[in-house]
């Protein structure tokens, strides 16, 4: 959600900024915009739409300069337009600014500064960063943001550019990601690592109201009082194409095709696979003693990384027997709830950055339970702040559509579960090392699905003008219902639901009609049959049923129209394939149907904001 670039140093600013925020595109913006020192002045560009808008205006009218700083912004404040494009600067032009987040105490601020004589020219909050910053600064631009950020309610990532000293940018967040880095020809500032990795793998990331200031020689950190302050470095050992698109269309398919591998990194983290196959012990944070007193899980996330842990708590439930919730974070963050001694907190998040999953893991630090945090970026907030946490190995996700994330982090829980159930005796060593056994084969199961989209692809040609899908399933495969169903609405538009198969018949079934299409998830042979009769209520009311299905399944081709199986799999390990062809049948129905597949409209990768 919005994306925030900076470069100064030897070379050009204007094409670094545009490669950055082009590689920051997938965050979701609906308008652009750089700033640029060009040796006399700061020259401002900014276009609603696509960078390509942006593109087209500096190519007509070249900026260059050394020092620079660039936006991509998603409409919070003001509607995606021109003039609420950043950068937004201040009445006494001393200043210009980028920034992501939302100001809440914008309105009171507005109100101050407009009788302090501002002029504002944006519906946005944040001109008002740039008016309150303009206000108090009196040639330090240290001492004004140390002022300017104590009046500050909400959440801020900031890049400042000041007219007074124009080959430095000023950066500082608060709740809201930020990177910096030094490569061989300047600084860098972005909102995220994959804009910082053509030029340097040793990144900083920026903690709570720390102030960074970006010079061509070096960059110097802050704190909120102005005090310097030493920060080490993280290196990233992302592979630079693993966060570019290659030979493939979209990103999305891209990244659907690296799950075998992201799958296998992962597992490798936690599993050794020589001889016997055996979990790792120590990489789990649970000793054997304090493994049994655990007494219950919470599993908190946002959109898919939810649906993860929804296959989490059933996971945590088979093979450690315990007591499991799993919720959505911006509704866990305003429950009121009362934590327990013994439970512990998993927050789900690939980016580790989104902000109701943050803000109900300090709720739990607050309370004092203990914090276990399944995340994909070293060094993000999430990772940082959590009690633990076991990293997935996805590598860097650009498509806004999470697919491989959400399989390493399945791939995290269950096997943090079987560490559970077999500290806690519930899963038997024999048990356990068939599973690591069968888990050894499941890259190769993937590859093969993988290989055989062509089936799914045609599919998605006879069906892509579906007005409405319903995915159905029991049990796991509820679960694994719903993440089809969001996959499928993200990036078709097609309106997709998920359904318990067993509720459908207390209201659901009332929309079925002539030719709807309904997707059954049968990967678990004891609720198989059940979910069949399902399907087959929908089939003569008119449905057209699809069948997804764990191995070769007695009578279900009577059911329905198409059964797409997959290599018979133990039933945990089903999801782990079962989920790869309804990324693929979601992404081929957009591709039909002409979506933009790696940005659809309306979302963002990372939501940084409530
Ligand atoms: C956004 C993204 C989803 C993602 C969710 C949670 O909605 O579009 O793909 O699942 O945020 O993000 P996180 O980074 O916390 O996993």
């Amino acid at each position: 959600m919005c994306g925030i670039v900076g470069y100064t140093g030897r070379d050009n600013a204007t094409p670094i900024l545009m490669e950055g925020l082009d590689t920051l595109a997938y965050r979701g913006y609906d308008s652009a915009g750089i700033a640029v020192w060009n040796g006399e002045d700061i020259v401002m560009k900014k276009e609603k739409g696509q960078l390509s808008n942006l593109k087209a205006i500096l190519d007509r009218e070249p900026v260059t300069g050394s020092c620079g700083i660039g936006h991509t912004r998603w409409a919070t404040h003001g509607e995606p337009s021109y003039i609420n494009s950043h950068p937004h600067g201040d009445t006494k032009k001393q200043l210009v600014l980028v920034h992501n987040g939302i100001i809440e105490n914008y309105v009171r601020l507005k109100n101050m500064l407009v009788e302090r004589g501002c002029k504002f020219v944006s519906d946005t909050d944040t001109e008002v960063v740039a008016q309150l910053l303009g206000e108090v600064y009196e040639g330090d631009p240290l001492a004004a943001i140390t002022n300017a950020i104590r009046l500050l309610e909400g959440s801020f990532a900031l890049a400042i550019l000041f007219r007074d000293d124009p080959t430095r940018i000023y950066c500082v967040c608060k709740d809201s990601p930020m990177v910096v880095g030094f490569g061989k020809d300047g600084a860098h500032i972005a909102s995220d690592i994959p804009a910082l990795l053509s030029y340097t793998r040793d990144v900083t990331f920026m903690g709570d109201k720390q102030i960074a200031v970006l010079s061509p020689v070096g960059i110097a950190f802050y704190d909120e009082f102005g005090t310097p302050i030493d920060k080490g470095c993280t290196h990233i050992d992302w592979d630079l194409d693993a966060a570019k698109k290659g030979s493939y269309e979209h990103y999305m398919m891209k990244e659907i095709c690296e799950e075998p591998v992201a799958f296998r990194k992962t597992a490798e983290q936690y599993v050794s696979f020589r001889e016997q196959p055996k979990l790792k012990a120590d990489c789990f944070p649970w000793s054997d003693e304090d493994a049994k007193t655990v007494k219950r899980i919470r599993i908190i996330g946002c959109g898919t990384a939810y649906h993860a842990g929804l296959l989490g708590k059933k996971y945590f439930q088979e093979l450690a027997k315990i007591p499991v919730e799993a919720e959505i974070a911006s509704e866990f963050r305003y429950s009121d709830y009362v934590f327990e001694e013994g439970e512990v907190l998993f927050l789900i998040s690939q980016s580790g950055e989104t902000a109701d999953t943050i803000a109900a893991l300090r709720m739990a630090k607050q309370a004092g339970i203990r914090t276990v945090a399944v995340c994909n970026v070293i060094g993000s907030t999430i990772a940082r702040e959590a009690d633990e946490v076991l990293f997935t190995f996805a590598g860097p996700e650009i498509a806004v559509a999470a697919t491989k994330s959400y399989l390493t982090q399945v791939t995290v829980l269950f096997l943090t579960a079987m560490r559970l159930g077999l500290i806690r005796g519930t899963v038997s060593e024999e048990r356990a090392a068939s599973l690591l056994s069968e888990l050894a084969d499941i890259p190769q199961k993937m590859q093969r699905l993988i290989d055989e989209r062509g089936e799914i692809q045609y599919f998605a040609s006879r069906e892509f003008s579906a007005r409405h899908v319903f995915f159905i399933g029991r049990g796991i495969d509820n679960a694994l219902s719903m993440e089809a169903a969001l996959k499928l609405k993200e990036v078709s538009y097609i309106h997709s639901e998920a359904y318990a198969a067993g509720e459908l018949k207390h209201g659901t079934i009332a929309l079925i009609e002539e030719g709807t299409l309904v997707v059954g998830i049968l990967t678990q042979r004891k609720l198989a049959a059940k979910t069949a009769s399902n399907l087959e209520e929908v089939r003569v009311r008119g449905a057209n049923v699809l069948a997804l299905t764990n191995g070769e399944l007695p009578d279900i081709a009577s059911h329905c129209s198409k059964v797409w199986k997959f290599e018979e799999t133990n039933e945990l390990l089903a999801p782990f394939l079962a989920i790869i062809p309804m990324q693929l049948f979601a992404y081929y129905m957009a591709v039909q149907k002409g979506c933009n597949v790696d940005k659809p409209r309306n979302l963002a990768k990372s939501v940084t904001v409530e």
